[in-house]
């Protein structure tokens, strides 16, 4: 089927399979890599992105029936222009083998996005989906808790 997609700000026009996930699509046609894919299941919230600005598991949304403007990683800051959590994901040191690291960043950004940063209990449960094998989930809060103070004083 023909579809028309919004991307970090581009339009893609493409043929797809309507059974294609939005996490394959965006890995293995747009080769948007930075999201991850991890269980394939909804389990571990690795492939995590943004439709119109909520967080997303792309691995349990089909592209075919999406409707609306995806980000991912790629479309929240540069390398020479990092986004206030990527900053503070380096600054705290909140992953070790990185893997799950796209997916708690845009977990973390709807998590401030959506006022839901306030404590850190609300943060932990908020971030719940979010697996680490790594467990580097205290540098993680604190990387988040940081990030929305930065965020605040930016508004
Ligand atoms: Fe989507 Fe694990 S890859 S939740
Ligand atoms: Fe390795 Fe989270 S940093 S899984």
């Amino acid at each position: 089927m023909k579809k028309t997609l919004s991307v970090n700000g581009v339009i893609h026009e493409m043929e797809l399979d309507p059974r294609t996930t939005l996490l394959d699509l965006l890995r293995e046609t747009l080769d948007l890599t930075g999201t991850k894919k991890g269980c394939d299941h909804g389990q571990c919230g690795a492939c995590t992105v943004h439709v119109d600005g909520k967080a997303v598991l792309s691995c349990l949304q089909l592209a075919a029936t999406l409707d609306g403007n995806v980000t991912t990683i790629e479309g929240i800051g540069t390398e020479d222009a990092p986004h206030p959590i990527q900053e503070a994901f380096l600054k705290h040191d909140a992953y070790q083998c990185g893997f799950c690291t796209p997916g708690q960043i845009m977990s973390a950004l709807s998590c401030i996005n959506e006022g839901n940063a306030g404590a850190s209990e609300e943060i932990k449960r908020t971030m719940s989906g979010n697996l680490c094998r790594c467990a580097a989930y205290k540098n993680i809060l604190a990387a988040i808790e940081s990030a929305r103070d930065v965020m605040e004083a930016q508004k």
